[in-house]
């Protein structure tokens, strides 16, 4: 027994030490942590439980026979954060450059099988070579496998992805179907071919940073929802955001206690909107003066600025907040900003997330390379995700509310629940100078007769009482009592039940 209990303790120690302690040493000195420092950072301390530690790989080829490490590449097991169950993986690049062969993806695959049947988020840190090559089709075999069960498991349990070294090839479409993605900056790159293979095909030169870096991911592309400075901030703010997520999709978000009242009476908000109705101001200040202690988790902050996304909470729970944001291209919505909405909406919904929508948007931008690059199929998928969502839907107007971005931004007649306007709200088919050029056109070479068509219009629709009178805005709210409002109609909104009629699934239009 005693002999036994020796050799567990040496393959437990063998293991641990991964690919040996130069890697290691090379792993610190690129600024990265290893697999497992990077787990008791995300977890609750003691909480993890280690799986499959002992899996090796069973290739032979290319000297593989002799180059057996336990746990073959990959940190597998469950914990908790605050508490709460997770599954994780953690790719170890000292092994084989943390490479997926078979053996490594059916860990992966393990896990997400059983955080599928207990109803858990998946939490995966990569930082790999991408397929062992050593395995060829084998290792192909086993990204696949893992893409599957990316696919199966969407919708059912939040799945995070922090990309905290390369992730490049086939590998990055597994964090492409995950929920979100974070990555480390300049310690992290994501592409599907790399600075070489771009050179030799297209001639451009370009570096794995400028490529598919952080900055490059979270700004340009729009593939990675945050940029985090290192690994410890990445995996704290991990940390942070799994508070704001529900297990699973048969459950709600956990409730947090909070000492924030829920009729907070804001009344700088009065003056939050300019009294020129073609200046900005900043949407941020609404959402982060009615959160619970102004506390918003914001996603994809420097990728399509015009609109703005992310989670707050009201009176404890979990609340999804899709704002338009005036201050950037005036808070149309274009082809980034309406993909960008309208995932974030969809996962909402998948989580019974309840959605609150702050709107001043003077509609879809004008041009021919919104066109050319497809707004009309882009601007739809906004609609399609908000109509067909069944979570609650809280709906402020807060000023421009124009043309076919009316309908889109959860209104009443896409099943908003609760519908309010603040007394700025300017709610038409279009703003008051396009409209009068157009339906008094013959009228144009005369400025006097436009200038009071326009007051004419103005005092007419460029308020909230038109909609209000057909019920498409439940009320004219006083802006300082907004939290107050929504905080009521959110917690009334607590019991509804919606379904969509039953089909295998819709064929929104991507
Ligand atoms: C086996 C690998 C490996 C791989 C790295 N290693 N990638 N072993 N299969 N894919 C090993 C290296 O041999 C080395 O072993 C150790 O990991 C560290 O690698 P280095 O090259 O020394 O590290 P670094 O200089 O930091 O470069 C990292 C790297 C580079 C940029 C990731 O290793 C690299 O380009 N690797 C190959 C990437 C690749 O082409 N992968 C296949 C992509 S196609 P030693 O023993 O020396 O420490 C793909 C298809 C997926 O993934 C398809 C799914 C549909």
């Amino acid at each position: 027994m005693q002999d036994i209990i020796r050799q567990l303790e040496e393959k437990r120690a063998a293991a641990k030490l991964g690919g040996g302690q130069a890697r290691i040493d090379s792993q610190h000195a690129k600024g990265k942590l290893t697999a497992r420092e990077r787990i008791e950072l995300l977890l609750d301390e003691g909480s993890f439980e280690e799986w499959d530690m002992f899996v090796e790989h069973r290739c032979t080829d290319f000297g593989m026979a002799d180059q057996r490490i336990p746990g073959d590449g990959v940190v597998t097991g469950y914990g908790t954060i605050n508490g709460r169950l997770v599954f994780v993986f953690s790719q170890d690049f000292t092994v084989f450059g943390g490479s997926l062969s078979e053996a490594h993806a059916e860990k992966i695959c393990k896990l997400m099988d059983q955080a599928m049947k207990v109803g858990a988020p998946v939490i995966g840190l990569n930082d790999s070579g991408g397929a062992r090559i050593q395995e060829g089709v084998a290792s192909l075999g086993g990204y696949a496998e893992v893409f599957q069960r990316n696919m199966l498991a969407s919708g059912v349990v939040p799945q995070i992805s922090v990309i905290m070294g390369p992730c490049a090839g086939g590998a990055v479409y597994s964090p492409a179907i995950t929920d979100f993605t974070f990555m480390v900056k300049d310690s992290s790159y994501m592409f599907v071919t790399g600075p070489d293979v771009v050179k030799t095909v297209t001639h451009e030169e370009v570096t794995a940073e400028e490529l598919g870096g952080a900055v490059t991911h979270t700004s340009k592309s729009g593939v990675a929802d945050l940029a985090m400075e290192n690994d410890i901030e990445a995996l704290l703010q991990v940390r942070r955001f799994v508070n704001f997520l529900p297990a699973n999709n048969r459950e709600k978000a956990p409730e947090w206690p909070t000492s924030d009242v829920p009729d907070r009476v804001e009344t700088s908000l009065d003056t939050l909107v300019p009294d020129d109705p073609a200046k900005p101001y900043d949407m941020k200040e609404l959402i982060t003066k009615i959160a619970d202690e102004g506390d918003f988790f914001e996603l994809q902050p420097d990728y399509a600025r015009n609109i703005v996304i992310g989670f707050i909470r009201l009176e404890g729970s979990t609340v999804g907040v899709v704002a338009n944001q005036p201050l950037v291209l005036a808070g149309c919505l274009d082809i980034n900003s309406s993909i960008k909405a309208a995932r974030f909406v969809r996962f909402c919904d998948a989580f019974n997330i309840p959605i609150l929508t702050l709107e001043d948007v003077p509609g879809f931008m004008p041009g021919t390379s919104q066109e050319y690059g497809g707004i009309i199929k882009h601007g739809a998928k906004l609609l399609y995700a908000y109509a067909e969502a069944t979570v609650p839907k809280v709906t402020v107007i807060v000023r421009k509310a124009y043309g076919g971005a009316y309908d889109v931004m959860a209104s009443k007649h896409l099943r908003g629940d609760v519908n309010f306007a603040w007394p700025s709200a300017e709610i038409a088919v279009m703003g008051p100078k396009g409209a009068v050029e157009i339906i008094f056109r013959k009228d144009i070479g005369d400025p006097d007769a436009i200038a009071a068509r326009t007051e004419e219009y103005r005092q007419k629709f460029a308020n909230p009482f038109i909609a209000g009178a057909r019920g498409f805005i439940d009320d004219v709210i006083m802006p300082r009592n907004t939290r107050r409002r929504i905080c009521r109609s959110f917690r009334m909104l607590r019991t509804k039940e919606l379904t969509n009629p039953w089909r295998k699934h819709g064929n929104m239009p991507l």
